[in-house]
């Protein structure tokens, strides 16, 4: 026991002093200069709601090297997907998105190549910066519950509760900027909705999809600015499709047919999957329930099913999703209004079946009764007329004394 305790804390400063080697001050030589990471390193906010420029100056080492290409390799903590990206680049500046709610972290050290190092990478060391947005406004009072819906690609609406902290007359703005726009914009159109929440809608032509769409909400109030919420989302992945209005089912023999037209919006059709809801009225009075979905349909927008046998009655439902070759995320549609099959007769109906067959049944009866008494008269007519002559020939030559036998 007191071995293992040993042995686990030798390894947590095993591990301790494996992290923290990279970031020590042990010098990288290469070419007889010293590899130190670029200098003068800054970070400034030009107003896009989190799109951060990063600036730094070749390290003063390496002002007179030649015979090399240094490259810079920056490491940066994403705070939207909480993991660090990595980009390497031979230019002094690099712009990346950060959430201004959290600190931004960045590490950046040198890479050199150079003909001296007979074409080998030397990687100085890395040097770390934090900064730290100084929070502003009143604690308690950012906004909550934010989430945006971009209806079938044609408006997007963003909707957000009041924070915790509510001081009087609070009023709330939304600034929105994306890379196709030189400043920041105010909401183009605010809603009110009921139950304290409240939005922006945005037209079409005021968004830009596959790129970030920067939001920041804020406000004031009588007790000051209330404290701004940041947000930076693709759009396409907010998507979500008009319901599908025109649903229509055909019956075949044994089969159910299914067609539609794609919702309206500017959705394209090859980016909608399906999923259709069936609900069966079964003869033995049961329901029975059914979803499918139909994924990136080749063959457009119907869907053929085999007819339950003992089925009186189905009823579709059907709702759409942008799929995964258009975008990373989206919602279902609303689903579309019910469809279902003309109602197949049950027990009625099947009692004057049973009527039927058995009327049928009787006629073929009385029928093939006829037939065969038909087939029966004949040879016994037959049989008559030769009983006939044979009674007048024996009546020609027989004695008459045997004549009673054959009367
Ligand atoms: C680079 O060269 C300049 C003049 O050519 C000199 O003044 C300076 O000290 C040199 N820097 C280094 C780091 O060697
Ligand atoms: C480069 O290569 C030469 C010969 O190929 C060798 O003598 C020299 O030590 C090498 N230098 C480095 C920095 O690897
Ligand atoms: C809200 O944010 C925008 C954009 O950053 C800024 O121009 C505006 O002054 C801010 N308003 C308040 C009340 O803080």
């Amino acid at each position: 026991m007191l071995l293992l305790n040993r042995f686990s804390a030798w390894l947590s400063v095993f591990a301790v002093l494996l992290l923290t080697q990279p970031i020590s001050t042990s010098e990288v030589m290469a070419c007889g200069a010293a590899v130190d990471p670029p200098a003068n390193i800054e970070i400034t906010d030009p107003g896009f709601l989190g799109y951060l420029n990063i600036q730094w100056t070749r390290p003063a080492s390496l002002q007179n090297l030649t015979g090399c290409t240094v490259r810079y390799q920056l490491r940066y903590f994403d705070t939207y997907e909480e993991r660090w990206r990595s980009v390497r680049t031979v230019k002094l500046t690099y712009a990346a998105q950060f959430d201004l709610e959290k600190p931004v972290k960045l590490r950046i050290l040198t890479v050199l190549k150079c003909a001296c190092t007979n074409g080998t990478e030397v990687q100085g060391e890395e040097t770390e910066t934090v900064y730290t947005p100084e929070p502003t406004g009143l604690a308690g009072s950012r906004i909550r519950d934010f989430h945006c819906i971009y209806y079938g690609k044609e408006h997007m609406e963003c909707t957000w509760k009041s924070g915790p902290v509510q001081p009087p007359n609070s009023e709330h703005y939304l600034y929105y900027w994306h890379r196709e726009m030189e400043e920041t914009k105010e909401c183009p159109e605010y809603i009110v909705s009921s139950n304290n929440e409240r939005g922006c809608r945005f037209p079409r032509q005021s968004l830009l999809e596959f790129s970030k769409f920067n939001m920041c909400v804020n406000g004031s109030s009588s007790t000051g600015s209330l404290r701004p919420a940041y947000f930076s989302i693709e759009i396409q992945n907010y998507v979500k499709p008009a319901a599908v209005s025109s649903l229509d089912v055909l019956e075949t023999d044994g089969w159910l047919k299914l067609e539609w037209a794609p919702p309206s919006g500017q959705v394209p059709e090859h980016c909608l999957d399906y999923e259709v809801e069936s609900s069966t009225l079964m003869a033995n009075g049961k329901e029975l329930k059914q979803t499918e979905i139909l994924e990136n349909l080749d063959l457009g927008t119907s869907y053929e099913l085999p007819r339950e046998a003992e089925s009186k009655k189905t009823c579709f439902n059907l709702r759409s999703k942008v799929n995964m070759y258009c975008a990373d995320g989206g919602f279902w549609s609303d689903w579309s209004q019910t469809k279902c099959t003309e109602e197949k007769p049950t027990m009625n109906y099947r009692l004057l079946d049973l009527v039927m067959i058995g009327t049928a049944g009787v006629i073929i009866f009385c029928l093939s009764l006829w037939i065969l008494t038909r087939i029966c008269i004949k040879p016994c007519s037959k049989k008559d007329v030769i009983y006939t002559l044979y009674k007048q020939k024996v009546n020609e030559n027989m004695p008459s004394i045997f004549s009673p036998i054959f009367k």
